[in-house]
């Protein structure tokens, strides 16, 4: 977790290795079974976009690119579409590129497709 760049939400913005495989998880509670729009709030001041796996309870559920942003107190959403199951749900942001992961500062989960 850091905080040195602005802009972030909270105390901080998480920031993994630069590697593949480098990985975020988080654990979102799901009041029923079925789609929910899931935001993922970024920064990437690097030069390129930053590919990941949204993997969710322990499956691949799509890929994504996390578009540069400009700078690294440039935030941006990125919003996806995921099947949940009712109760604790299991998302995962893993890079799949030797970047790792664009800076993440929060994901924002609401009911329903986008
Ligand atoms: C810089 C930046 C970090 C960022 C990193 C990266 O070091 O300060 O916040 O995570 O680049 O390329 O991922």
């Amino acid at each position: 977790m850091d905080a040195n760049h602005a802009g972030y939400s909270g105390t901080g913005f998480c920031n993994t290795d630069s590697a593949s495989g480098a990985a975020a998880r988080f654990t979102v509670e799901a009041a029923g079974s079925g789609t929910a729009t899931v935001k993922i709030r970024y920064a990437n001041g690097g030069s390129s976009d930053r590919p990941a796996d949204i993997v969710v309870n322990g499956a691949r559920a799509q890929s994504i690119s996390f578009k540069a942003t400009g700078a690294w107190a440039d935030w941006a959403t990125a919003t996806v579409t995921l099947r949940l199951k009712a109760g604790d749900n299991a998302i995962s942001l893993t890079a799949t590129g030797s970047d790792g992961l664009p800076n993440i500062d929060y994901l924002d989960v609401t009911p329903g497709a986008a």
